[in-house]
């Protein structure tokens, strides 16, 4: 179904950046992911890339300001619909979007900090088209390269232990109140990230009416 305007929201590693790749190829949505944007400012070294890279690699929040900045032109696409992944991540960066679109639904994918952990440690992104993997069923050992693209794989620099530790306590602090803001609003449903990856999809699917 077309039009849909949806925010995902949750810890890292729930499953925002697989589920939305899904979501929007099947639904002919847009895909706005404000830590996809940062890192691919990071790579290209611009003025905000440079600003951005001390936060991302600790683990904290880019502050508002240069998030509000960055996200606002780029609901110029947005006619046909969007995912929004992994924003807005603020209370502060809610009430700026209420002023820039309407919302449909929020679906938040919620995940234990142990599975988070899991996951985050074991995941490799392709270089070249974003792909996303994880050793422990998608990735035989010692394949590097990407199935779809042929790329190269990585890890990202803030998947290392003591910087997930830090953007989950992020994500409980600044981010999970914004479960409360959605549900005052109707707009909040929850998914299990636990289950298995075709579960949550399906589970969104019916969520969204598709
Ligand atoms: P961002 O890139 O948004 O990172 P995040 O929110 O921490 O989330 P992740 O991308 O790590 O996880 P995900 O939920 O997308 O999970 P994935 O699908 O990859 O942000 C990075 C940084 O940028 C932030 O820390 C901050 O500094 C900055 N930033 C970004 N947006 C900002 C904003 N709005 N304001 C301020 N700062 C901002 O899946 C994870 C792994 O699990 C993969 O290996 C995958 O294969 C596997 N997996 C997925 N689903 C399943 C399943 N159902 N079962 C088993 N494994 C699964
Ligand atoms: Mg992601």
């Amino acid at each position: 179904m077309a039009g849909k305007r949806v925010v995902f929201l949750g810890p890292p590693g729930a499953g925002k950046g697989t589920q939305a790749k899904r979501v929007v190829e099947k639904l002919g949505l847009l895909h706005l992911s404000t830590g996809d944007l940062l890192r691919d400012e990071v790579a290209r070294k611009t003025p905000l890339g440079e600003k951005a890279k001390g936060y991302m690699d600790r683990g904290e929040l880019v502050p508002d300001k240069l998030i509000l900045d960055m996200i606002r032109g780029r609901f110029a696409g947005a006619g046909k619909g969007f995912v929004l992944d992994g924003f807005p991540r603020t209370v502060a960066q809610a009430e700026a979007l209420e002023g820039i679109t309407p919302l449909d639904a929020v679906v938040s994918i919620d995940l234990s900090r142990e599975e988070v952990v899991r996951r985050l440690t074991s995941r490799r992104v392709c270089l070249g088209c974003g792909a996303i993997y994880n050793l422990t069923f998608n990735l035989s050992a010692g394949e590097s390269t990407c199935k779809a693209c042929g790329g190269n794989l990585y890890q990202r620099d803030d998947d290392r232990p003591a910087v997930i530790e830090n953007r989950y306590d992020v994500y409980e602090k600044s981010t999970a109140p914004l479960v409360a803001f959605y549900r005052k609003r109707n707009l909040l449903h929850s998914v299990s990230g636990e289950l298995g990856s075709e579960q949550v999809l399906a589970e969104i699917l019916r969520i969204l009416g598709a």
